[in-house]
Order: structure tokens, then sequence, then C-alpha cells
């Protein structure tokens, strides 16, 4: 059935008409003291209590209620069934989706075309371990027999963003001695930027594709495999040097690399999910396998939850359902993630791939165009420094943008005796408080004439409506202990599964990519009209308009070079 169509969308939309469009949070806080209790989850986690706080939202019981019909009726739970149990819902790609498989630290059965995938994800999971604790321990040697100081990871997208994001967000598990890179721009600065500080002698590549055919992936893998052999000169040390990450084994033997030093996984993972995976390779030698363990272990954390909990105590669908009631109510185009802790700080650029990637699409599985928003813009950067940048015009802007705020009561760097984190939390704390309660006219003037100033002064009077804050702008705060490899596990998986119910919802199919394809087949079209040197235009002009003709001419009859 159509979206719009729905029983509860219906009732959904002529709520917002009726009222939902004027809602007041400031009015909701102050008629119901236990509003915070009301719309807020504490999930007990392994590692202490895990807390997410909703009740700064446009919304009220109503209105969840009505959110939470409409999972129900889009059939939330038997779709979130379906992905568990391995169908294949990704029905563009004839594939199921099974990121959870990768991180079942039960270990229960999950069967794909009768086959137990466990079986095959603990093999990998053994090898990565046996591989990642001989370059960890120094056994693991390079070609002139020193054990290896570098690793750069050679990816783009989720071969490069997960693996990126976690091992930075994860820098204070890191081995020391142990530098990691990750190379994705096609860019050659890119690359070179990370061999300038590289010793072959001690570095080790991983090249990581799921395709293995990634135009940027491969070009700077084999520009790296010649900087190595350029020193190394024997091609049979590259197989101490290089090891690959993908599901497709001709294309990594045609490359070069062994396939015992390749590192599978299968089709059933996304590349946008693939960091529970054999991609995840860095990050375990990086943190080391038991630390990569309790990585899976927190988003299996989640998993459960999500499989398991009530919809009215469920975090991803309730975070989904409010972004729903943003997106498509109130139109709101973007959402931001502004993390609370510097180590976070590629936290929102992952989700940008994760959500916008997954979401971003105007067909629904019926193969007609919606009728409604699909997903939103997702942008971020750390709290603090957004503060001092962007957030104005989350404050005084004239668009509506649904934040969440994300932090760790526990630092791992208490400098000072605990005050940076005792100021980050603060600024954690009031810039939610800050957008919901905004700041009246009446209150500008009391603050002037608690200076002793005249508010009938005409300098005063003109600037006072400038410091006006209208408030109630939404937002989520979530707070759990420590930024470790459990609790980084289930905030990641927290948001997949929120993407996939939004997904759900516009009945889209949140795991496939079409829209990335067409710039690539014209990219290889304009590479041959660069490579020509026989003319200074276009090979032939008839499969370009006019402006990326004119593009075409002005680069080459300036020298690419
Ligand atoms: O072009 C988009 C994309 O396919 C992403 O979905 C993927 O994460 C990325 O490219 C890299 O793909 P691969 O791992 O196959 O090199």
């Amino acid at each position: 059935m159509d979206l719009t169509s729905c029983e509860s969308w219906k009732a959904l939309q002529k709520y917002f008409e009726a009222k939902g469009r004027n809602i007041s949070m400031k009015k909701m806080f102050a008629e119901n003291p236990t509003r915070a209790k009301e719309f807020s989850i504490t999930l007990p986690t392994p590692e202490g209590d895990f807390l997410v706080d909703y009740s700064k939202n446009l919304i009220d019981q109503d209105i969840l209620k009505m959110l939470l019909a409409l999972a129900e009726e889009r059939k939330v739970a038997d779709m979130r069934e379906a992905m568990f149990t391995g169908q294949k819902i990704n029905f563009t790609e004839d594939r199921a989706v099974l990121h959870t498989a990768l991180r079942n630290r039960s270990n229960n059965p999950i069967m794909v075309d009768g086959v137990n995938v466990m079986d095959e994800i603990n093999g990998v999971l053994a090898h990565m371990k046996e591989f990642s604790d001989s370059v960890r321990d120094g056994t693991w040697l390079g070609y002139t027999g020193k054990p290896i100081k570098d690793v750069v990871n050679i990816g783009i997208g989720g071969s490069d963003l997960g693996p990126s994001m976690v091992t930075s967000a994860l820098a204070s598990f890191s081995k020391p001695g142990i530098c990691t890179y990750f190379v994705s721009n096609i860019d050659g600065t890119h690359l070179k930027m990370a061999l300038n500080l590289c010793d072959p002698e001690t570095t080790l590549f991983i090249v990581a594709s799921k395709t293995f055919t990634t135009m940027e992936t491969i070009t700077n893998a084999v520009s790296a495999k010649e900087w190595f052999l350029e020193h190394a000169k024997d091609p049979v040390t590259v197989a101490k040097h290089f090891v690959a990450l993908s599901t497709n084994k001709a294309e990594v033997e045609k490359f070069g690399i062994d396939s015992k030093n390749m590192f599978a996984f299968w089709d059933w993972v996304g590349g946008r999910y693939s960091v529970w995976s054999a991609i995840g390779l860095s990050v375990a030698i990086s943190i080391g396998m038991d630390n990569f363990e309790s990585f899976l272990a927190g988003g299996h954390f989640m998993d459960n939850h999500f499989r398991s909990a009530e919809y009215n105590q469920n975090i991803p669908v309730i975070l989904a359902m409010i972004s729903i009631w943003y997106g498509n109510f109130f139109q709101a185009a973007s959402h931001a993630i502004l993390p609370y802790d510097q180590y976070m700080n590629l936290f929102p650029a992952y989700f940008q791939q994760g959500d916008m990637e997954s979401n971003g699409k105007y067909v629904t599985r019926s193969g007609k165009r919606v009728t409604y928003h699909t997903g939103p813009i997702i942008w971020g950067q750390p709290g603090t420094n957004g503060q001092h940048a962007f957030y104005q015009l989350i404050h005084q802007g004239t668009r509506l943008i649904p934040c969440d705020f994300l932090a760790p009561v526990k630092t791992h760097n208490p400098i000072h005796h605990g005050l940076h984190q005792q100021m980050l939390i603060a600024n954690f704390l009031a810039q939610p408080e800050a957008l919901m309660k905004g700041r009246t006219l009446e209150e500008v003037k009391k603050d002037y004439t608690d200076k002793g100033l005249d508010v009938e002064d005409e300098k005063i009077k003109k600037i006072m409506v400038h410091r006006v804050f209208e408030g109630n702008r939404p937002t989520n705060s979530m707070i759990f202990q420590k930024l470790t490899p459990f609790s980084l596990g289930m905030l990641i998986a927290m948001y997949e599964h929120k993407i996939f119910v939004e997904g759900i919802i516009w009945d889209i199919n949140s795991f496939d990519q079409w829209g990335v394809e067409l710039g690539k087949k014209l990219a290889l079209t304009a590479l041959s009209d660069l490579q020509d040197t026989s003319k200074p235009e276009a090979t032939d002009p008839s499969l370009h308009d006019s402006s990326t003709n004119s593009l075409i001419t002005f680069v080459k009859t300036h020298h690419l070079n």
C-alpha cells in the first residue's frame, strides 16, 4: 500500500495540520513534570546504562502512538525478521542483508541458500585473528626481515569510511608502534601523503574492495605496488606486504595477491555495512582481535535489542519514527549528528554514506516514484567545534534541523583534573536545552534591565530582536558510559537499524546503490577523452553536452598532467 494511504499516516497528517505543527516543547515540559522520564529509554548494557532521551522533540504521546502505529502498519517487524533470517530483501541485487550475522556472537545458525553462514564467518574471523596477532606481535616480517610498523588501508566508500572511522574512534585502544593510514581518493596526493610517511621495508598494504574493480582503489593499489617494487625489486616480496579484503577471488589473484593473503566476505555484506567483516582488518590490527570482537559484541547487543524490544521501548524504531515525523511532516531536509567526543570526529561522515547511500532514493520497492521525501542530508562535526561555527543556523536559521547529541560520561583523557570533560559535558547539556527553550523578548529585556540598562533606548531596542531565540528546536540526547569498542559497536548498529526502519516506512530498498553508477560510467568516457592527445577537444563531441565539451577542451588545452 502507498505510504500516504496508510490510516496512521493520514491520522498523522491530520494531527499535524490541526495541532502538531504548532506544538510547543516548552509548554509540554511545563505541563508534564515526568516528560523526560516518559520520553526516554535507559538500556542496561554490560558496560553500564545507555540513556536515550528523546523528550526534547516536537512530539506528544498521541503523536508517538500514531508514529508507532505507522511502524506497525508498514510491517517493520516482518521486514526486520526477514533481514535477520537471511531473506533476500535486497531484491534489486538478489541478495540477503546480513551484516548482523557478522556480529552474531551468539553463533546461532543463519542459513543463506541452505548454507549456515556462521561457519564461513567464524573461519574468516580466525584468519583475521591469526594474521592481526602476527602483525601486532612482530612475527609477520617484511621482505628484509623487519616487523610491520605502518599499515596502509587502500579502499573507498564503505571499504574506507568504516575502518578509518572506527580506528580513529578507538585510537586510545591502538597498539603503540603501529601507525594506520587510510588512502581513498584517486587524487594522487592522498597516496603520496601516506607513502611519504612509510618505509617500504616495514609497510603493509591492505587493499580493501568488495568488488575489487573500483577504479580509485585498484589504481591506488597498483601505484602503491609500483612504489613498493621500486624498493623491494623482487615481485615475490609482494606477498609479505600486500593483502586483500574482498568478495572477488579472481580479481584479487589477477592483481597479484596470493589468495592465502585474501580475507573473504560475501555478497550479502553491503559496502557501507562492511566494517564488521574482513574490511575491519585494519581495525583488528590496530586495536587487537579481542577488542575487535568486543566491537562486534556491541553491535550484536544492539541487534538483540532492536529485534526483541517492543516498539515503544525500541531505540532504533523510535529514532527512525521521530525522523519520519520531521522529514515528512515538518519537511526537514537535513539531520545533524553531533558527537561530544573528539575521537568520534569521523562518525558523522561515516553516517553520511550509511544514511544517504541507503535512503537517498526516489523509487519504491514496487517501482513507483515516491510522493514524499525520503532520506535526509546527514551532516555534523564534533560538538563544541560546531558551536563556534554552524550552530548559529541551528539556533536562529529559518530551517528546522533535528539534531542528535551523543556523549560519553567518562573520557579517556581526564586532563586538568577532569575540567575539560566537565566543560565538554556542560556544553553537551546546554545546547539541547537552549535549542528547546529559546529566549523570549521578555527575557532579553530582563537581561538588559538586570544590568541597569534602559530597554527604551533606541540603540538597545534595535538590537533586542536579534537576541531572541524562537527555541522549540528538536534534539535527541544520547549518553553512554565511555567510548569503547563495545559502545561504539552499539552506536553504529543503532544508526544502521534506524536507517533500515526509515527505509521500510518509505518502501525503498536501503541496501542497493544504483545512483552511483552513472557518474562512474561517464568518468570512463571522460578519461578516454583526456587520454586521447590527437585532438584538443573530446574524441566524439556528440557524446557530451556543450558544457562538458568546453570543460574537456579547457583541460586539454591547458595540458593536464
Ligand atoms: O560506488 C559506491 C560503492 O559501491 C559503495 O557502496 C562502496 O562502499 C564503495 O563504492 C566501494 O566499493 P568496493 O568495496 O567494491 O571497492
